[in-house]
Formats: structure tokens, C-alpha cells, sequence
């Protein structure tokens, strides 16, 4: 089996080629004309895509030394993601399926996230928890199987990297903000403020009131000091950053201790940041077996749609060529 997998649903155009259950490439075209919108704009990435999406492939096929013949398969990201962004990976998918008569299986993108664990070693046993963080989402997820999960808590407002992205909006980082906050948070002390937690009942999570104590600390600290944020940049960074990677762990690991599963796994763009993977894997010292996937395999990439739809393959699933994207597409 050779998969060719396709990734459209945001601002990454992706194309990955799994030969046989092995990821053997992954090419990501980053667009950064988003950058001085301060996030993404729905018709640029759509734009984008269409004039990345024919390199991006070659590329990978290039670096694979494979063929576009070769292809026994093809996947893509169905949803959720924009509506636009979807369209050009959907479309291109469906028309090389179409073209070289080879079956095609849309993806679930969060699912793809999780299965991420499956492209190296060491991989997650069933039932794992899965804590996915990402722009768009945040969810605890009971894996049961390559193909059965199950959500245990979710935000009921915004995503945690959507926190990190506008915090760091608020503090004039550029975006994404997320790698900015990670970064600076480094050289600052994570004890030099602090910012209200909102804690949610059962598993779920509620990232708005941070945003909102962010934004009226801010004010009111640059209302005496207008150099306030660019004195403190670091110290802030810091001090926002503990407080999101605390919110985030204290309920996955109650999560754990009531489900009694202590194979814990973090997937999505926000699994990237630095003081969430060193706080997790201190849980190795409480017992857990933690995993976490490569950097590269944590933000928007093609390897895990490829993954996926190995998977998906395998277990004998297949798409249909009058499949639409779905931007709002269930779990
Ligand atoms: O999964 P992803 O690449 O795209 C979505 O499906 O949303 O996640 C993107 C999110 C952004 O909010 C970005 O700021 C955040 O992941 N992110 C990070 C880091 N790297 C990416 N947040 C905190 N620390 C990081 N190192
Ligand atoms: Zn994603």
C-alpha cells in the first residue's frame, strides 16, 4: 500500500507518502500571508492552497522517489477546518483519485491528530487518553481503538491555542502567537503574575476568562506605565503560559485518575509547547507512560492524514468521489 495524504483544513498545505504503514515523507508549505492580518483569513488560505498544492505533492512524491503511478490510495482532511481551505485539498484529492482510478478515504482531522502516535515508536496501548490542543479545539478523548474515540471533556468556549494565539496578540507578538509565548516564556519568570483560572464541572474546560483577565490586567497595569508590556514581555509569557499548561493538565490528569487510564498522549499544534511536554512527562515519575509526538507531527501536517488513511484502509474503508468537505464535521 502506498497512501498519498492530503492536508488543506487551515493554513498548512501538507502532502505526506505512507509506503506500507511508514511515513517516508512529509512536506509542509507554511503560508505567512497571514502574518500581518493577525490571523488567518479564510480566502487568502484558500488562495494559497490552490497555488501550493500541485508543488506540495510533486515535492513529496519527488522526495519519496515514488510515482504518482505508484499511489494505491489516497486520503485527505474532510473537516472540520474553512469551508474554502478544505475545498482545494477535497477537489484535488477526489480528481487524482478520479484520474489514476485508485480508492480514496476522507479524514476526520482531529482524528488524524491523535493517530499522529501510530507514525514512530514507541506507540500508545489501548484505551490511551489523548489531551488534543489545538487553534480550534481542546479535548480530552478516550481511545479506544485506531478507530474508536470517544470525548470525555471538551472547552465550551475557546480552544487553548486560540488563549495562547490571542494573548500573545494582546502583548503585540505577531501570529500565531502560541511558538512567540513559548519562546519568550523561556527567559521569564512564570511566578511573576497571576491570571484567573476558571474551572469547569466534570472534564470540561473554559479558556475565555483567562483572555479576559489578560486583557484587563494589561490595561489597567498600561494605564501607569506604558512601557509596562514591553519591560515585562517575558515574565507575562510566562506567567500566561503556567497558568494555560496548569489549566490544561490539572483536568487531564483528574481525568485519568477517574477513568483509571494512565497511558496519557497529547496531540495537536499546542502538544508543541515546551513547558506542556516537560509538565507531562514528569507525570513518568507518578506512574504514567507518556507520549508525545515529534514537533513536526503536532501542528497541521500531512503525515497523520497519510496515517490515518492507512489505518482506514486497512480496516477496509473507503470514500466516495460525491463526498463534500464538512468545516463543522462531527467527532
Ligand atoms: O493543530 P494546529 O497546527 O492547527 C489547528 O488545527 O488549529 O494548531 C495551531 C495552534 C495555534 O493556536 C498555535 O499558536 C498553537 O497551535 N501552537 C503553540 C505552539 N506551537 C503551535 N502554542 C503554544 N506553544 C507552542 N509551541
Ligand atoms: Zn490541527
Amino acid at each position: 500500500m502506498i497512501i498519498l495524504g492530503i492536508e488543506s483544513s487551515c493554513d498548512e498545505t501538507s502532502a505526506a507518502i505512507c509506503c506500507e504503514g511508514k511515513i517516508i515523507n512529509n512536506v509542509i508549505a507554511t503560508q505567512t500571508v497571514h502574518k500581518r492580518y493577525g490571523g488567518v483569513v479564510p480566502e487568502l488560505a484558500s488562495r494559497a492552497h490552490q497555488q501550493n498544492i500541485v508543488p506540495v505533492v510533486s515535492q513529496a512524491l519527488d522526495n519519496a522517489n515514488v510515482s504518482i503511478n505508484e499511489i494505491t490510495g489516497i486520503s485527505y482532511t474532510q473537516g472540520p477546518g474553512l469551508l474554502g481551505a478544505l475545498l482545494v485539498g477535497s477537489s484535488f484529492a477526489k480528481s487524482v483519485a478520479f484520474a489514476m482510478n485508485v480508492p480514496l478515504v476522507p479524514v476526520h482531522h482531529l482524528h488524524a491528530h491523535i493517530l499522529a502516535h501510530f507514525i514512530e515508536n514507541p506507540v500508545p496501548k489501548f484505551p490511551f487518553l489523548c489531551l488534543t490542543v489545538s487553534g480550534g479545539h481542546t479535548q480530552i478523548v478516550k481511545v479506544s481503538s485506531y478507530l474508536e474515540m470517544e470525548i470525555m471533556g471538551q472547552t465550551k468556549d475557546d480552544a487553548v491555542g486560540e488563549a495562547f494565539d490571542k494573548c500573545a496578540k494582546m502583548l503585540g507578538l505577531p501570529y500565531p502567537g502560541g511558538p512567540m509565548i513559548d519562546k519568550l516564556a523561556k527567559y521569564g519568570n512564570s511566578e511573576a503574575f497571576t491570571f484567573s483560572e476558571t474551572d469547569m464541572p466534570n472534564l470540561d474546560y473554559s479558556f475565555s476568562g483567562i483572555k479576559t483577565s489578560v486583557l484587563y490586567f494589561l490595561r489597567d497595569q498600561v494605564k501607569d506605565n506604558k512601557d509596562f508590556i514591553s519591560e515585562n514581555l517575558n515574565d507575562l509569557c510566562a506567567s500566561i503560559q503556567k497558568t494555560l499548561v496548569k489549566m490544561l493538565m490539572n483536568k487531564f490528569l483528574v481525568a485519568s485518575k477517574e477513568l483509571g487510564i494512565d497511558q496519557l498522549a497529547i496531540a495537536g499544534g499546542v502538544a508543541a509547547n515546551s513547558e506542556l511536554r516537560n509538565v507531562l512527562l514528569n507525570e513518568i515519575n507518578n506512574g504514567c507512560e507518556v507520549y508525545i509526538p515529534k514537533f513536526e507531527y503536532c501542528t497541521d501536517n500531512a503525515a497523520m492524514i497519510a496515517m490515518a488513511g492507512h489505518l482506514a484502509f486497512e480496516a477496509g474503508f473507503t470514500g466516495e468521489l460525491h463526498d463534500s468537505p464538512k468545516p463543522r464535521m462531527p467527532f
